[in-house]
């Protein structure tokens, strides 16, 4: 179980990206504080643009030369790419803050062999943690979200990743998409110091109240994110946690 698990349930959605913003810059300071840096992997799709639209706004002014920026998943496609999460992170919050172009750690999708990209980043970051080979990267913080099917990053129900217990990044063949994806591993995620899913709006009501309260053979994958030394932080407006009971 991981040692502390909280769920905050804002009002709107406004107030969740601007919880969820003060809680980024909170754990930025506090891990620039304790160790100079502070490591975090973005999560992609569509909830989490407003979160970086609101830190390119309030925050431009932070320490981001403190800040090493990863990415949880990312998409089999090009940096232009409509589809890419590093594309929609450039446009909302690297394009507005004075960050070291070397503290961004982009997922190399470009290149057509998904394996090569998966191990290219894989080795990126053991450089970068310095990691023993059976060592895993603790990450000051990391973000999710929720998929309709249970999914969090790219690690979708019944997909081969799941399963997958040494490798830091893997080549994900997501049979619904017909494509892959490229994705942090359980390990990765479970070794962090604090994991935060954000959630938002009536659509993710009900796989919340079954990824939360709900009991699922095998687990959800977003179930299986228990962060064994760290703290793991829903954050939900009010819309998107209508169907908790607790
Ligand atoms: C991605 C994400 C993915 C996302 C969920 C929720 O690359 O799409 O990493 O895991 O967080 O699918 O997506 P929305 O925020 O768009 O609902």
């Amino acid at each position: 179980m991981p040692s502390t698990r909280s769920i905050e349930v804002l009002a709107t959605a406004a107030d969740l990206f601007h919880s969820a913003a003060e809680e980024f810059i909170r754990a930025a300071r506090a891990a620039i504080g304790a160790q100079g840096r502070f490591t975090v992997a973005l999560s992609g799709g569509s909830t989490p643009k407003a979160l970086y639209s609101l830190l390119a706004a309030n925050y431009s002014d932070f320490a981001w030369n403190r800040v090493f920026l990863f990415f949880g998943d990312e998409r089999h496609v090009p940096p232009t790419d409509p589809e890419s999460n590093y594309r929609m992170v450039s446009e909302s919050l690297l394009s507005k803050i004075k960050i070291p172009p070397e503290n961004v750690f982009r997922v190399p999708a470009d290149n057509s062999d998904a394996a090569a990209v998966a191990s290219d980043y894989d080795a990126q970051l053991r450089r970068f943690f310095q990691l023993d080979p059976a060592e895993f990267p603790r990450f000051d913080l990391i973000l999710l979200g929720l998929g309709p099917d249970g999914h969090t990053a790219s690690l979708f129900p019944d997909s081969p990743a799941l399963d997958e217990q040494s490798r830091l990044v893997v080549a994900n063949w997501v049979a619904k998409f017909n494509a892959y994806r490229i994705t942090f591993t359980f390990p990765v995620l479970n070794r962090a110091a604090e994991v935060m899913f954000m959630a938002s709006g009536a659509d993710k009501a009900n796989m919340l109240h079954q990824v939360l309260e709900g009991k699922s053979t095998p687990p959800l994958p977003s179930q299986r994110v228990e962060p064994s030394d760290g703290t793991l932080l829903w954050m939900l407006d009010q819309a998107a946690a209508a169907k908790l009971t607790r």
